[in-house]
């Protein structure tokens, strides 16, 4: 595929904002969110705003009710696309202000397959909240640490920042499709059946930004009977960050846990996944592929390209996550 041959987009999106679920008991999802390892962002009487560690004002909200995902937001890279996407977008809404903690403006739209879709634009920054880095010394860089002890402190990981979404999709050309004219973003790998290679099974993609490197992808789609969020996942500062929130999940939350640890073969993370209390999956994830408009697009049959590189191989229940 090459970028003559695509559809040119409405807007290009910035990267992903936030997601927006519905839950019935915000003190058990605040419970289960802080375990996952976000920070409470703010509480109102009807939703909850969970932040991680980088300058987002939050990356979670959770609004009281009936268990639903309700959208996936993206940053807009200005106000202008905005409007943009308000005017060309199949079924936009106009341009709204967010009467919530943060602010900011955004247009609701609603993806091929029934995935409601906000853009977002001009949100409260706050400060970032500190973090340790931690520097291994492997084998080959031995030096790297000299006359320190690394010690590790048994708590929750600390989330980072969202990172992607997935999406379950009976239509998933229409899907991709669709997210490619409206929210800008570029293949960066497929995956296609075995003995098929006209069969998509998963498309990858990733923001466009040209010659700066960004994540391997940000949105993906998988074809499935079920249309739903297959997982949204968040990043997290390091392997031993990951390594110390399983240990905290598991201690909590062990039973929702669902597949991992393992390292992906398309973006190379290295991945943890849990299901929330109403089945809603969520990723953990360090160390990322990041790639530029030199990547060279590739199509790779299921058995590589779904292939975790160590670690047990996705179980059906992951395979089968379509949450509405
Ligand atoms: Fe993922």
């Amino acid at each position: 595929m090459t970028r003559a041959s695509m559809v040119e987009p409405i807007i290009r999106i910035r990267d992903i904002a936030w997601i927006r679920l519905r839950s019935p008991d915000l003190d058990l999802q605040e419970d289960y969110l802080t375990t996952f390892g976000l920070e409470r962002a703010e509480r109102t009487a009807n939703a909850l705003y969970m932040r991680g560690t980088d300058p987002a004002h939050h990356i979670h909200i959770t609004e009281k009710g009936d268990p639903a995902v309700l959208r996936i937001a993206f940053w807009a890279r200005s106000l202008e696309d905005l409007h943009k996407l308000s005017r060309d977008g199949d079924g936009a809404s106009a341009v709204e202000d967010i009467d919530e903690p943060g602010g900011g403006k955004r247009v609701r739209l609603t993806e091929h397959n029934g995935m409601g879709i906000e853009v977002v634009w001009g949100v409260e920054a706050v400060a970032a909240l500190a973090v340790e880095p931690v520097t291994l010394n492997f084998g080959y860089n031995k030096q790297a640490r000299t006359g320190h002890l690394l010690r590790v402190e048994h708590r929750p990981c600390r989330v980072k920042r969202i990172g992607h979404a997935v999406i379950s999709t009976p239509e998933i050309e229409k899907s991709v499709a669709w997210a490619r004219r409206h929210l800008g973003i570029v293949p960066s790998d497929d995956v296609h059946a075995e003995d098929d290679p006209n069969l998509l099974l998963a498309s990858f993609n990733r923001v466009d930004a040209g010659e700066d490197y960004v994540d391997h992808h940000v949105m993906m789609f998988g074809r499935h009977a079920n249309s739903g969020l297959n997982h949204v996942s968040f990043e997290v500062q390091d392997i031993d960050d990951l390594a110390v929130g399983h240990d905290a999940m598991m201690r909590k939350y062990g039973d929702l846990h669902l597949w991992g640890l393992g390292r992906h073969t398309l973006g190379s993370q290295i991945f943890d996944y849990w299901r929330d209390p109403w089945g809603r999956v969520h990723e953990h994830w360090t160390d990322t592929d990041v790639l530029n408009d030199s990547h060279e697009f590739r199509r790779h049959p299921k058995s590589t390209g779904l292939h975790s590189q160590w670690g047990p191989q996705a179980p059906q229940a992951f395979r089968d996550a379509a949450s509405r």
